[in-house]
C-alpha cells in the first residue's frame, strides 16, 4: 500500500466549489468584507469557484470545531445548498478541528495556511521557488501527521504498544516525508549556493539594489513593469509574483541600479513559508533601498502596512541602516477627498510618494525620492590600508563602491562610497584586527 500521496492536497483545487467561512475571532481590525474579498481572491487565484461567503462572530473558540454548534450547522447547510465540495476556513485550524468540520459538513476542509500553500505551489516559477514550496508543504503535512497521531493515540487510550496498521502507516508516512525533506534541503542548498554566487557577482558590480516589497496585489509587478518596461506576469491574481525578478533600471544620479520584485506579503503568512522563503527574501535583506508599495485605496491599507513591516522585521530587513520609502499606489482610484487627505499625509513625510503604477503619475517623483534616500546613507571616504591589507581591500570591494585605488608599495589608498552601516562595520573589523 502506498504510504502517502505527497501531492494529495492538489486534487481538490481547480474547479472545486467552495464555501468560505470566516471566523471573526476578535482582535482583528480588518474590515470583514475586505477579508472575505481577499479570501475569495486567494481561492479564485487557483481556480476555485466561490459559491458562498459566510462570516461568524466567535465568542469563545471551540477546541473541537472552532465554530459554535449552530454555526457549524449553518456551514453544513450552506455546503449542501451550494453543492460545494470544499470549505475554506479563513484562519488556521487544528487537525482535529479540520477533521470534525469535515465530518459535520460532509466536505473537504482546508484552512488559510493550506490555501496559501496551494497558491504558492501553483505560482512557484523557478526551481528554487518550487523546492521551497514543496519543503514548506511537507513541513505543514508533517506537523499535521504528528498531531493527529497523538490524537489517535489518545483515542486508543495512549497505549503505543497496541500498534496496528494505523500506527505503522503513520510511521511510514513520517519517514517518507522526512526522507523527501532531507533530499529537498540538499537540492535547495545547491540552488541557493549558485544564487549566492550570482548575488556576490552583482554586488561587486557597484550598483545599488532596490527591492520592491508590498502586500499581495498592491501593484508591485505593475510598477516593476513600468520602471523596466519588462513584460513580467502581472494580472489581477494574487501572488502573481513568487520568485524575485531582477532588472536594471535608470535612477537619477546613478549609472545603473538593480530593481528586484519580490513575492507578495500577506497577513498570517504560514511560519513554515517565511522560513522557506528566507532565501528569496534575502534579496530584500541585501538591498540598499526598500520601496514598500502600498495599495492606498484599500480599506485595510494601514493593517497591510503593519503586516509587511512585521514580516520585514522578522527577516531582519528594514531596520536601521537600510533606507525604506513608501510608494502610495493606486491614487487613480481614490475619490477626490481621500486623495486630498493622502496628499496632506504624504507631504508631512519625506519618505512617501503618491503614485499610480497604472497611469504613471508620480513615478518620476518616486525615482527622485529613491535616489535621494540611496545617497543619504552613503559617503565617499578615503581609506588607507598598509601593504598586505588584501583582505580589507577585498572587503571594501565587496561592500562598497570603490571609485579609485592607488598603491605605492607601502600602502594602498582607496576612495570608497560606503553606507554608514558598512563604514561602522569596517571600523569595528579593523579594530578587531588590531
Ligand atoms: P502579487 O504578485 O500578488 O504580490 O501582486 P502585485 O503587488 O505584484 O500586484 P500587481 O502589479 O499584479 O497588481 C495587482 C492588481 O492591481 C492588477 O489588477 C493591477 O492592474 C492593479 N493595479 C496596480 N497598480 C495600480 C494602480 O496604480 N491603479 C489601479 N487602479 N490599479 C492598479
Amino acid at each position: 500500500m502506498s504510504p502517502i500521496d505527497l501531492k494529495e492536497d492538489s486534487d481538490f483545487t481547480r474547479g472545486a466549489r467552495a464555501v468560505i467561512a470566516l471566523p471573526e475571532l476578535g482582535g482583528s481590525r480588518r474590515n470583514v468584507e475586505a477579508r472575505l474579498d481577499e479570501a475569495a481572491g486567494l481561492a479564485e487565484a487557483i481556480g476555485i469557484v466561490v459559491a458562498e461567503r459566510l462570516n461568524f462572530r466567535i465568542r469563545s473558540p471551540r477546541p473541537a470545531t472552532l465554530f459554535g454548534k449552530g454555526q457549524t450547522e449553518t456551514i453544513a447547510r450552506a455546503v449542501e445548498e451550494a453543492e460545494a465540495d470544499l470549505v475554506i476556513v479563513d484562519a488556521p485550524i487544528t487537525p482535529i478541528q479540520q477533521k470534525n468540520l469535515e465530518t459535520a459538513a460532509k466536505a473537504k476542509v482546508i484552512d488559510r495556511t493550506g490555501l496559501i500553500l496551494e497558491i504558492f505551489g501553483e505560482r512557484a516559477a523557478t526551481s528554487e521557488g518550487r523546492l521551497q514550496v514543496e519543503l514548506a508543504h511537507l513541513d505543514y503535512q508533517a506537523g499535521r501527521l504528528v498531531r493527529s497521531w497523538t490524537h489517535l493515540e489518545r483515542q486508543r487510550g495512549g497505549f503505543g504498544f497496541l500498534g496496528g496498521p494505523g500506527e505503522t502507516q503513520i510511521e511510514a508516512d513520517r519517514r517518507l516525508i522526512r526522507d523527501r525533506m532531507a533530499k529537498l534541503r540538499k537540492e535547495l542548498d545547491q540552488v541557493t549556493r549558485t544564487r549566492a554566487l550570482h548575488r556576490s557577482k552583482r554586488q561587486r558590480a557597484p550598483w545599488p539594489v532596490v527591492a520592491l516589497v508590498g502586500y499581495t496585489n498592491a501593484g508591485k509587478s505593475t510598477l516593476f513593469n513600468r520602471l523596466t518596461r519588462a513584460e513580467v506576469f502581472a494580472e489581477d491574481l494574487l501572488f502573481a509574483t513568487l520568485d524575485p525578478t531582477m532588472r536594471e533600471i535608470a535612477l537619477p544620479g546613478f549609472d545603473k541600479a538593480i530593481l528586484s520584485d519580490t513575492v507578495g506579503f500577506i497577513s498570517e503568512l504560514p511560519t513554515q513559508l517565511i522560513a522557506a522563503f528566507r532565501a528569496t527574501l534575502e534579496e530584500v535583506i541585501a538591498a540598499d533601498l526598500i520601496v514598500h508599495v502600498r495599495d492606498i485605496s484599500h480599506p485595510d491599507s494601514d493593517a497591510q502596512r503593519e503586516d509587511v513591516e512585521t514580516v520585514l522585521a522578522g527577516i531582519g530587513a528594514g531596520g536601521e541602516g537600510q533606507a525604506m520609502i513608501e510608494a502610495w499606489n493606486k491614487i487613480d482610484s481614490l475619490p477626490a477627498d481621500e486623495l486630498d487627505r493622502a496628499r496632506a499625509g504624504a507631504v508631512r513625510r519625506d519618505n512617501s510618494v503618491l503614485i499610480s503604477a497604472l497611469t504613471g503619475e508620480g513615478v518620476d517623483e518616486l525615482l527622485d525620492c529613491a535616489s535621494v534616500h540611496l545617497r543619504k546613507g552613503s559617503n565617499v571616504r578615503t581609506i588607507a590600508l598598509p601593504a598586505g591589507g588584501g583582505e580589507g581591500i577585498a572587503w571594501l570591494h565587496a561592500h562598497g563602491e570603490v571609485l579609485a585605488q592607488r598603491s605605492d608599495g607601502m600602502e594602498t589608498e582607496l576612495d570608497v562610497r560606503l553606507s554608514e552601516a558598512d563604514w561602522a562595520r569596517f571600523q569595528s573589523r579593523q579594530l578587531k584586527r588590531g
